[in-house]
């Protein structure tokens, strides 16, 4: 069923593995480019920047532009590797909430330090590379696991809202939240996709569109104001949405303004279900409280485009993420089954 080369997907390494093209998701949907970092640093700006962006995507794309820079680190083996580890620090410099990021960047340095100590730079490069592509065909196949557990909660009809852009530009290809939502209308269900603008980066409006629309699955963009009328009138079904971090206790880093979704989705006793792959699953933290939640630069909130929105001298706010308690998850999709929030931490 799935065909890798008809789905979106947010990067593209080359069979050698020695060019990494990212999709530049500021530039969409009004443009399709490319870049191609080649230093450690323009990836790391790449992932600040929001070049890539969702979780898994920027776990990817870290481990493999590490990959692809490492061609031209030194070919002593202690200075490759003190070169190695000064990157992974850059890398894990960039956003912090996200866990995967972390994960992928753990899983290089855990390859680095088995690897015999007599290895030389081009074994080492080569097992960078491995360790890399690994991570991302694990994503990837996570992704296709979830849709096929998650599909079966969705109604038959109606929309469904989701927040952000949990979807193939989110991750190695074909998304988490909008997976499962893909493979619900695959299996012939026939709901809507509503998809929350989400300010002040529009994740929804210009990327969750975006995508679904080349795949053909119905969506239609709200602002994020309209999801509460839309439940009132029986309009919205359910709720799917991704994760950048899940704690122990299945408190739920997300976008900012999926909090919101899931106080509405309680009140008016609709399902909201979570997708995300147990690389997002962070059991070393007791609750989302100890989730880092990142503050952007306030221009996200003040400005359209070129256009100022907010007078001058009055402060903003921008938190990217909030955190959605335990108590107001449905269930945690994973690629091994669903969960209740609870069960995460034993699971
Ligand atoms: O700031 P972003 O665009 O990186 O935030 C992305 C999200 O919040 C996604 O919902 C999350 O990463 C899940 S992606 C599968």
């Amino acid at each position: 069923m799935f065909d890798a080369q008809s789905y979106v997907r947010p990067f593209v390494l080359d069979e050698a593995g020695l060019t990494l093209r990212v999709l530049d998701q500021r530039k969409l949907p009004a443009a399709e480019v490319w870049t191609e970092p080649r230093e450690v640093e323009e990836v790391a700006v790449a992932i600040e920047d929001l070049v890539v962006r969702g979780a898994p995507a920027i776990a990817c794309v870290a481990a493999l532009g590490l990959a692809v820079c490492v061609q031209g680190f030194d070919d002593d083996p202690a200075r490759f590797r003190t070169q190695v580890e000064a990157a992974c620090v850059r890398l894990s410099n960039t956003r912090p909430t996200a866990v995967n990021l972390f994960v992928a960047l753990r899983e290089i340095r855990e390859a680095m330090a088995a690897a015999p100590g007599d290895a030389d730079a081009s074994a080492l490069r080569a097992l960078i590379l491995e360790t890399a592509k690994a991570h991302a065909e694990g994503d990837l196949a996570s992704c296709l696991a979830m849709a096929g557990h998650g599909a079966p909660l969705l109604p038959d009809e109606g929309a469904v809202l989701t927040h952000c852009n949990a979807g193939a530009l989110a991750t190695a290809g074909y998304g988490t939240a909008l997976g499962v939502l893909r493979r619900g209308r695959e299996l012939g269900k026939r709901y809507t996709v509503l998809a929350d603008e989400t300010r002040p980066v529009l994740q929804g409006a210009r990327l969750t569109a975006w995508e679904l629309q080349h795949d053909g699955v119905p969506v239609e963009v709200i602002a994020d104001n309209m999801a509460g009328a839309l439940m009132a009138s029986g309009v919205i079904k359910a709720a799917v949405v991704g994760a950048d971090r899940i704690a122990r206790n299945g408190d739920v880093a997300n976008k900012i303004g999926t909090y919101t979704v899931a106080v509405l989705c309680k009140h008016h006793g609709i399902p909201f279900y979570v997708a995300a792959p147990w690389t997002t699953i962070d059991r070393s933290l007791a609750s989302g409280a100890d989730i880092p939640i990142e503050e952007r630069n306030p221009s996200e909130v003040m400005f359209h485009g070129k256009a100022q929105l907010t007078p001058q001298g009055v402060g903003v706010r921008n938190p990217a993420f909030d955190v959605t308690p335990a108590s107001l998850v449905t269930k945690i999709i994973t690629e091994t089954g669903n969960f209740d929030p609870g069960q995460i931490a034993d699971a």
